[in-house]
């Protein structure tokens, strides 16, 4: 059964109840990913959880990822928007993916609007705090 999913967590996000609390909702990471956990459970879907700060690491855990998920779950945070390594990575591990967003990317900074995974991954939620999750992981599934 195809039911694996890698959650990747990218820069910053570790620190996501010290961020403004309009845009992130002022709940802590663990509690985030407890909140993850319980969507894939209901999903029928088994979530396997990583979060780092550094984009080297982060591009390994991509390469990776295909030893031990069918899929994957990003948000990379910052790095969604400049940084074309992940996007190659992506395309390296041959996964689909879906890209998720706590907050509402489309309606904030101009420089959010650009992600550079439109192409390689096959769904973008964002906008919907941690229901957006639920939403990724649904799409996900469909694609498994
Ligand atoms: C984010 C949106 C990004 O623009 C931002 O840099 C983040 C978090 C989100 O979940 O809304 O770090 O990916």
């Amino acid at each position: 059964m195809r039911n694996r999913v890698a959650v990747l967590h990218g820069v910053n996000l570790d620190a996501l109840d010290r961020r403004p609390a309009q845009h992130y909702g002022g709940l802590t990471f663990t509690q985030l990913e407890r909140r993850i956990d319980q969507f894939a459970h209901e999903l029928g879907l088994e979530a396997r959880f990583f979060q780092s700060n550094h984009e080297g690491a982060y591009v390994e855990e991509i390469h990776k990822a295909s030893d031990y998920a069918d899929g994957l779950l990003l948000n990379p945070g910052a790095w969604t928007h400049y940084s074309w390594a992940l996007r190659d990575a992506v395309e390296v591990s041959g996964l689909p993916a879906v890209e998720v967003h706590l907050s509402d990317v489309e309606h904030r900074e101009a420089f959010r609007r650009v992600s550079v995974f439109e192409g390689v991954c096959l769904a973008k939620v964002s906008g919907k705090g941690p229901d957006g999750y639920r939403d990724a992981l649904a799409a996900l599934k469909e694609a498994l």
